[in-house]
Order: C-alpha cells, then sequence, then structure tokens
C-alpha cells in the first residue's frame, strides 16, 4: 500500500515495506498450506477449508491510477463452492459463507511486513481461534484456525487485530464479510441468491495520485478517529445498486475506521429492520432512521415494488451531532472535509427492471429467547465500565490496554450471566468539558442483549436481538446481559473506533472454568 504519508508509513510498517510497495513478494500460499496441515489438531476434519492470505494488490478505485491497498485473498481448498465468494473490483476479502454445525478450518498466512493476526467479528469461537493480538504472527507466517460454527445465522465479519495496526490495517483494505446461514433463517422466507445484497460501507482519502490517505499522526486527529470523503460501498465509489420492482435483503457492514451512519431512505420512508449484529430480530421493525456504528450490522427487508421502472432512490445518512473533540474545530479527524455527522448520500438505488415476486414481509423472523436479567449473577450491582478520556488517552475505567492485564472487574466465571454497563458520560477523572465523543463498544466471542438504554436518543438505534457492539453517543449509557459461555480464556472489549482501539481503548476480560466445568 502506498501512502501520501510516507514517513508515517514506514514507521508503521517497518523497513520490509520496501519490498511490499514493490510488490515483490512471491507467493507463499502453497508453502503456508502445506506447513499447516501439518500443524492441524488431529481428529478436526473441516467442512470448509479456506487458504486465506494478506497481501499487498493495487486495484481500481478512482478513475486514472490504481490505489496500492492490501487484501485478504482466498483459495477455497475444501467445500462447497458457494462457500468463498470473490467481490469483484474490489479489494474486500471473499465472503466466507458457512452454516451453523459445520467446521471450518483457515490457513491464514501473512504477506505483509507487519505483523498480523485475524479475527472473527461477532463469533463464538475458543480464545486461540479468535484473533486476540497476542497471537499476532509475521510476515510469512501461516496461523491455523479450526473451529466450529456455533452462531446463529447472520452477517459477520473478519478484520486484522494486531494491537496498535488494527486501524491502519482495515483501512488499507483488511476486511470481508463471513455469512452464517441456518435452518430456521431457511424457513424465514427472506429474500435469496442474488436478492440478498451485502452492503459493506467504508470512507477513505485519496490523494492525487489516488492512493489512501490515512492520518498525519497529530494526536488530536487519533483522538477523533480517521474520516474520509469518499464513501465506499463494497469498496467501490459513487455505488449504484440496480434492483427489480421486488423485495431486498439488505446486509449492511458499517465497516469504517471511526465514521457513524445515521441511514435513512431519501424519500422518507422507514427502514424496515429485519437483523442486527447476530442475525435476524424475532420480528420486522420499522425505523425513521438508524444510528450504524463502526463494527454494527444492519440487515433491512427493502421492497421496491412500488416504484415505476426508471426511478431513483437512495440510502443517505442524516445530519446530527457526531460529538467531535474540540467542538468541531478540527474540522473533523484526518483533515476531513466530510466530519462525522455531515450528510451525504450513501448509495444509489436504480430500479431498472419489472419482476413479478410472491415474497412478502414475514411476521415472525427468528425466535430469540430474552436473558431473565433475574439469572444473572451480579443482577444488583452491575459490572460499571467508564468511556473516559486520560492523559490524552481514551480509556475504559482509566486504563488502558496491556496485551494480557485483566482487572479485577474484567474477570467472569465461566457459564455465568453477567450484567455490564457502559457509560459515556464523559466527566470524573479529570475530563475537560467539550471532550465527549460517540464509542461503538465491542465485545470479542459472545453476542449480548441489551437491557436498557438511558440517554438523549430514543428512536434510532436497534438494541432489539443479538448484539456484538453497541453505539454510545455522548450521554448515554447502556446495560447488557452477557453469558460467558463455553470457553475459557483471555477475550477483548473495546472501542470499535478503530483509533480509540489502536490507542488502547480496548481492554481483556478472562473467562475462568470453575471446577465443575472443567
Ligand atoms: Cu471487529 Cu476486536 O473487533
Ligand atoms: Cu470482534
Ligand atoms: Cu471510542
Amino acid at each position: 500500500m502506498n501512502m501520501i504519508n510516507r514517513r508515517q508509513f514506514l514507521q508503521i510498517t517497518g523497513a520490509g515495506a520496501a519490498g511490499l510497495i514493490t510488490g515483490s513478494m512471491t507467493s507463499l500460499l502453497s508453502a503456508g498450506g502445506a506447513g499447516a496441515a501439518e500443524h492441524g489438531s488431529s481428529g478436526f476434519t473441516p467442512d470448509l477449508d479456506v487458504a486465506l492470505k494478506a497481501t499487498a494488490d493495487d486495484i481500481s478505485i478512482l478513475p486514472g491510477d490504481p490505489t496500492g491497498v492490501w487484501r485478504f485473498q482466498g483459495q477455497l481448498l475444501k467445500g462447497d463452492r458457494a462457500s468463498l465468494v470473490n467481490l469483484e473490483r474490489s479489494y474486500l476479502g471473499p465472503i466466507i459463507r458457512a452454516r451453523t454445525g459445520q467446521k471450518v478450518r483457515i490457513r491464514f498466512t501473512n504477506e505483509l511486513a507487519d505483523q498480523t493476526i485475524v479475527h472473527w467479528h461477532g463469533l463464538h469461537v475458543p480464545a486461540d481461534m479468535d484473533g486476540h493480538p497476542r497471537l499476532v504472527i509475521p510476515g510469512g507466517e501461516t496461523y491455523v484456525y479450526e473451529f466450529e460454527i456455533r452462531n446463529r445465522a447472520g452477517t459477520y465479519w473478519y478484520h486484522p487485530h494486531p494491537h496498535g495496526l488494527t486501524g491502519p490495517q482495515v483501512y488499507g483494505g483488511l476486511a470481508g464479510l463471513f455469512l452464517v446461514s441456518d435452518d430456521e433463517e431457511e424457513a424465514a422466507g427472506l429474500p435469496s441468491g442474488e436478492y440478498d445484497i451485502p452492503l459493506v460501507l467504508q470512507d477513505r482519502a485519496f490523494d492525487r495520485n489516488n492512493q489512501l490517505v490515512y492520518l498525519s499522526g497529530h494526536r488530536m486527529e487519533q483522538m477523533n478517529g480517521f474520516l474520509g470523503d469518499w464513501i465506499l460501498v463494497n469498496g467501490q465509489p459513487d455505488f449504484i445498486l440496480p434492483v427489480a420492482t421486488r423485495a431486498y435483503r439488505l446486509r449492511l457492514l458499517n465497516g469504517s475506521n471511526s465514521r457513524i451512519y445515521r441511514l435513512a431512505w431519501k424519500d422518507g420512508g422507514p427502514l424496515t429492520v429485519i437483523g442486527t449484529d447476530g442475525g435476524l430480530l424475532e420480528k420486522p421493525l420499522q425505523r425513521r432512521y438508524v444510528m450504524l456504528g463502526p463494527g454494527e450490522r444492519l440487515e433491512l427487508w427493502a421492497d421496491f415494488s412500488r416504484y415505476p421502472v426508471g426511478s431513483e432512490t437512495a440510502l443517505v445518512s442524516l445530519p446530527f451531532d457526531g460529538g467531535m473533540m474540540g467542538g468541531g474545530m478540527m474540522g473533523g479527524g484526518g483533515g476531513s472535509v466530510l466530519p462525522n455527522g455531515a450528510e451525504f448520500p450513501v448509495f444509489k438505488v436504480k430500479v431498472n427492471r419489472r419482476e413479478e415476486s410472491t415474497l412478502t414481509l414475514p411476521q415472525q423472523l427468528s425466535t430469540i429467547k430474552r436473558y431473565d436479567p433475574a439469572d444473572a449473577v451480579n443482577r444488583e450491582d452491575p459490572k460499571r465500565f467508564h468511556l473516559v478520556m486520560r492523559h490524552m488517552a481514551w480509556t475504559i475505567n482509566g486504563r488502558t490496554f496491556q496485551m494480557e492485564q485483566v482487572a479485577p472487574e474484567e474477570r467472569v466465571a465461566m457459564n455465568t450471566l453477567e450484567v455490564w454497563e457502559f457509560i459515556n458520560e464523559g466527566g470524573g477523572m479529570g475530563m475537560m468539558g467539550g471532550m465527549d465523543m460517540p464509542h461503538p463498544i465491542h465485545l470479542h466471542g459472545m453476542q449480548f442483549q441489551v437491557l436498557q438504554r438511558r440517554g438523549v436518543m430514543h428512536e434510532g438505534y436497534v438494541d432489539e436481538g443479538w448484539k456484538d457492539t453497541v453505539l454510545l453517543m455522548p450521554g448515554e449509557r447502556v446495560r447488557v446481559l452477557v453469558r460467558f459461555g463455553d470457553y475459557p480464556g483471555l477475550f477483548l472489549y473495546h472501542c470499535h473506533n478503530l483509533e480509540h482501539e489502536d490507542m488502547g481503548m480496548m481492554r481483556n476480560y478472562l473467562v475462568e472454568a470453575t471446577t465443575s466445568d472443567a
């Protein structure tokens, strides 16, 4: 990847970057694959076996010069052909598709100059399969993932997770979708095949030579997070979705580093929400708009049957108070001309053909068993996590990330239900006024349920259903119910504003197996 700020880029990537830029690295895929087989644990027979590599490439994004990117490339070694789908003309990684109950092996080879590791965002996997930063591998090495899909059907995703480098690596292009299906989802009767459309929303900034521009290295920019002035959908600018006069399932992922979208239809009709991070809701919901923070997913039922052929609409992001530091005086992170909360079109929809379809919006989508707060081990005493700034760094309870460190409130017993409360009310801990920011808080390993939200906005959240990332605008606090099932070990929770994460707004939690579990 070629960046405008070469000095900072070289700092980030080290001397080996020269090899990357000239594209002189040879493929390590076959060597990695062969070595990987030896390390595969005996007795694990995968339904799906994929060789995945992170590598440097050039790809056309804007008219003119191609853009240097980093990207995931996959090769199917075993499994149904449909389980690995490459997006054409996109830096995004292949869409991996699997069914609940399937066993998946992914032999990941790092062809970057930097260390990296891959995290399966939203998937419930053992601690050593989760891509914790302590598991990073250097360039040239392979990490073999083997896990069973225990999640319900849903729109999950994958991206790198090396400490301090997640922001630049995701920004450079390393991200992909991981779609899980199951019988319940199939029975729901939703649009499928070409009518089931993944839409990854990301923002980027380019220099005059079409190369990606990241942060200039100013602390204040990192405190805000990166904001680009180009909105890309599935890696493409000025994205147009051609549709027929019928219903679609739209799966949206906010894969941006720090941009928040306040999504709405341009013509003002309500959004029909059918799913969130952890899959389908029980019943469809109508929302005038939905806030989508980095890392969050949203599934929509979009019916274009009442639109005349030839007509157009758009998904837009409505204006909101983005809570920038310095009262917006910074003009947005990264020197962006498009601050968080600016209004812009996300993508256009063009109705280009007539098609009859008998599909109607199902009134029941899935069954979700609600946790009972009375079953929580700390129901009277939620664990509190204050999202605060300290010594010019975003922290959780005043602490930043230390590789193996676990504080007392970060220990949990396996197979127990807990109430956690995230508090984004500023103040305390030596905060200065006017520095409140949104924080999308993400837990690894588990899907949780939102128990309660208190704050300013009441309409723009979809707190129903299963979540792994929850957005807190300034002044808000959210209580969630989490069950730490199945897997002992060290997992992460963090702000999914990737610049906040990289500066240490991330912590471990430790799931401890009790003797009765062992
Ligand atoms: Cu999507 Cu720890 O991340
Ligand atoms: Cu995650
Ligand atoms: Cu944050």
